[in-house]
């Protein structure tokens, strides 16, 4: 099993290029299920969940591959309708996307319920009524969920309660070769569903409003091929401007997109860091001492993102006083909390609300990984910490993050994988 090893108290300094976005490449990935013509997509982070999503597509009989570093090429020419696999619907959380995918291609899939992070109960029940309005038939058989829509997938009005991204991408899926025309109230606004919404009308499809509470779907006969570049991660961005801010020192990161981050750069600026920003660059001074942010609220976009909790947190225990946090978005999303007390911070959660009381110094600890963006949070209060860190459990981080070790050391950090 491999782990992190690393030697906190130094600053960071020097330039990141950013990778692109998971949450953006997923979607985009299983919608090239709608397309039977070649897909060239650029910018795909090399990730053990792309690469997941990659085994998904071969399963279903299509051509996917890395060209080279970041460029993916997928053609679906024939996809089977079985569906996928029990263990390749447990690999990740976004395997659901593809429900919607192969039903808008084929009209029938077969699925188990989808794995991923451990972040509370995390139901598809939206995903699963949505696909219902569209004419599809679920049967749920020994654990497995068995789809078909006999007469095809038709266009429907479908309120959302929540604002979810993934349903709302799913019912996308389902919309764009579905007869007729589908409406999403309510529908999540992330810059991920632009990206999602972007990659499918270059592929032919007709798509208005993404990005706003309605999209609009007119369903059209078929895809076609296209190449697309993926849009930047602006998670990982927060997660190595965290880091900085952490650590201490100056950042620049490139081909990242600020507009899409305004809600966690504020933070970082209430925190005393330091920031200018260009369309596709951040230039970034962490500041001395950090001051304490309160309270912070995760929220729909374009509210603070929940994915950048745990990494906000880590560089926020030796801030100056206290910080509070609400995790509105998920149930379990606190599971870092135990490898930031064990490093020496001061945090008490109850419930929803997290409150860290700035201390002066964290110490090197052994640690365990609890989730993706929890891992990549403990690696953000190590690089903080005086003496040594071990954060095991790193398969949670490689998820989503390209060669995270090299990424840091390259800037300056002391952290090795072994
Ligand atoms: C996406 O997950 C992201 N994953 C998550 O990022 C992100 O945290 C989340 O959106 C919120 O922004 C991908 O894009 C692959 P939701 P998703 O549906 O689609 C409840 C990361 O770290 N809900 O918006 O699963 C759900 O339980 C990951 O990169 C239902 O109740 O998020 C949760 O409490 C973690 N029923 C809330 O909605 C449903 O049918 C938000 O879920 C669907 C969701």
């Amino acid at each position: 099993m491999q782990k992190l090893v690393i030697n906190g108290g130094k600053k960071l300094g020097g330039e990141i290029v950013l990778q692109g976005a998971k949450n953006a490449a997923l979607p985009i990935i299983a919608a090239s299920v709608l397309c039977g013509e070649e897909i060239i997509l650029h910018n795909c982070p090399r990730i053990s969940d792309t690469y997941s999503a990659m085994r998904i597509l071969t399963y279903l009989g299509c051509r996917a591959g890395f060209e080279d570093k970041n460029t993916a090429v997928i053609k679906a020419e024939n996809v089977s309708a079985d569906g996928i696999s029990d263990e390749l619907m447990r690999e990740m959380r976004s395997s659901i996307f593809f429900l919607g995918a192969v039903l808008g291609r084929t009209g029938r899939c077969r699925i188990t319920l989808p794995g991923g992070c451990d972040l509370g109960p995390r139901p598809i029940d939206m995903h699963l009524s949505a696909l219902r309005k569209m004419g599809v038939t679920i049967r749920e058989e020994f654990g497995a969920l068995n789809c078909t829509a006999e007469n095809g997938l038709h266009g429907a009005k479908i309120p959302l309660s929540f604002p979810s991204v993934g349903t709302t991408e799913n019912i996308m899926l389902a919309a764009v070769l579905a007869e007729g025309t589908t409406v999403i109230h309510n529908a999540a606004r992330e810059p991920e569903i632009i990206d999602l919404a972007s990659f499918l009308t270059a592929c032919g499809a007709k798509i208005n409003g993404a990005g706003s509470g309605k999209i609009t779907i007119n369903g059209v006969k078929s895809l076609y091929g296209c190449e697309y570049t993926v849009m930047p991660d602006r998670i990982a961005c927060a997660t190595y401007l965290a880091c900085a801010a952490a650590a201490g020192g100056e950042l620049v990161v490139s081909d990242c997109r600020p507009s899409d981050m305004e809600s966690i750069l504020t933070v970082f600026e209430q925190m005393g860091c330091i920031l200018h920003t260009t369309g596709e660059k951040i230039y970034f001074s962490a500041g001395r001492p950090l001051k304490a942010v309160t309270p912070i609220r995760t929220m729909v976009y374009p509210g603070f993102p929940t994915d950048a909790q745990a990494v906000i947190m880590a560089a926020l225990c030796k801030a100056k006083g206290t910080s509070v946090f609400a995790e509105n978005i998920f149930e379990n999303r606190y599971k870092h909390v135990d490898g930031l007390r064990r490093m020496g911070a001061d945090i008490l959660v109850e419930g929803k609300v997290a409150v860290i009381e700035g201390v002066n110094r964290l110490y090197g600890a052994k640690t365990d990984a609890p989730d993706l963006r929890g891992g990549a949070g403990l690696v953000a209060a190590a690089l903080s910490a005086e003496g040594t860190c071990e954060i095991s459990n790193i398969h949670y981080i490689d998820r989503g993050y390209e060669e995270i070790e090299k990424v840091l050391s390259s800037v300056g950090a002391d952290i090795v994988r072994i």
